[in-house]
């Protein structure tokens, strides 16, 4: 099928790399005599009739800049009969062909309701989490985790000029991968993962024998879904370490500071090449997919085997949620479940490894 016009959006919480995606999207599209419209505000935007259009100069220089040109909401009306014929109705006024929505897990809900609704819609990652499974990157993840070490670094001088332990909390939602990557890569003596229990007592027994031999300060990251959204594990684990170790604790929350901030070129790179091939996939008449970083290769992978393979990961798997698939795909799921969990428990007894 030839487009005449694709709708652009982003969705969901912004991450550092959107900007470059939307430019990609917007001049591979251009380049290929397709007119594109930006949706602002996610998909509110295209219940609210929200839509400009771009041109190549409309995103000069937005490769640098963090945050979402395009705005972004979390939109629970798009969930809804209602809200989702009010989007149709403003891709058939402005003729819009195809959607390529940039955004996590939410966006790609989105996209797909949009797909079966007759839109044909391409997924593109921006989430800083790094958590949706079939891709091995998500564009944000780079610049969030250069922006905790920066971060950490900081409370490193005051730690070490006061001889204090600091807990720092990491966004990631249900995912540990910012703080496993960052707590290696900042030197802590102890990271906290949703993926792996975390051993209070032998954390304790580290801090006091390494204080023992003459450390004067501890980093110790905790990513944010220890112990549940809800949870304070990470106030409470500094608390409980001060009362046990002797040494003086402090906890910081980092929260939204590692959402802003100019994209890394990793994520620049990774922005650019995954906007550029949702519009190729549109191009090629597909729809319904996530574009993925696999090997250091972009590739499409089915948004549905997408969704499934992260029940599987996530243990959240239900009756049902895997006959629409072959028992090739299936193993191929487990085969992959099995590697990421060795992954994640092969840098987590890393970190430990090297926290001396
Ligand atoms: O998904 C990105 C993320 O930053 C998570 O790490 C975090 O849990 C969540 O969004 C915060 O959402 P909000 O910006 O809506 O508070």
């Amino acid at each position: 099928m030839k487009f005449r016009k694709i709708g652009v959006l982003t969705s969901g919480g912004d991450a550092p790399g959107m900007n470059a995606s939307v430019r990609a999207v917007v001049r591979t599209a251009l380049e290929n005599g397709i007119e594109v419209l930006g949706i602002i505000g996610g998909y509110s935007g295209l219940i609210n009739d929200k839509v400009i259009p771009l041109t190549a100069r409309d995103v000069s220089n937005s490769i640098a800049k963090g945050g979402t040109l395009l705005l972004t909401d979390r939109c629970d009306e798009f969930k809804t009969p209602e809200g989702m014929a009010k989007a149709i109705e403003t891709c058939k006024k402005h003729h819009i062909d195809a959607i390529v929505a940039i955004g996590g897990d939410g966006t790609f809900r989105g996209a797909t309701d949009l797909t079966n609704h007759g839109i044909p819609t391409i997924g593109v990652t921006g989430t800083i989490d790094n958590d949706i499974s079939a891709t091995d990157y998500t564009v944000g993840f780079d610049t969030a985790m250069n922006t905790v070490i920066e971060m950490v670094d900081r409370l490193r001088d005051t730690g070490e000029s006061h001889a204090r332990c600091m807990v720092t909390e990491v966004m990631g939602r249900h995912c540990g991968e910012i703080a496993l990557l960052t707590g290696i890569a900042s030197g802590a003596v102890a990271v906290a993962i949703p993926e792996i229990d975390f051993d209070v007592e032998a954390c304790i027994k580290k801090m006091i024998q390494l204080r023992a031999e003459g450390k004067r300060s501890f980093q110790i990251i905790v990513s944010e879904g220890v112990g549940g959204m809800k949870s304070d594990f990470g106030e409470e684990l500094a608390e409980i370490l001060e009362e046990r170790t002797g040494i003086e604790t402090r906890f910081n929350r980092l929260g939204h500071i590692v959402r802003g901030g100019i994209p890394t070129l990793r994520d620049r790179l990774a922005a650019s090449r995954m906007g550029a091939k949702a519009v190729d996939l549109l191009l090629e008449g597909k729809s319904n997919l996530v574009v993925c970083e696999i090997d250091s290769d972009i590739v499409p992978v089915d948004i549905n085997y997408s969704f499934a393979l992260d029940k599987m990961y996530k243990k959240k798997l239900k009756d049902g949620d895997l006959d629409a698939f072959t028992e090739e795909q299936i193993k191929e799921m487990r085969e992959f479940c099995a590697r990421k969990t060795a992954y994640v428990k092969e840098l987590y007894d890393l970190a430990n490894a090297l926290a001396k």
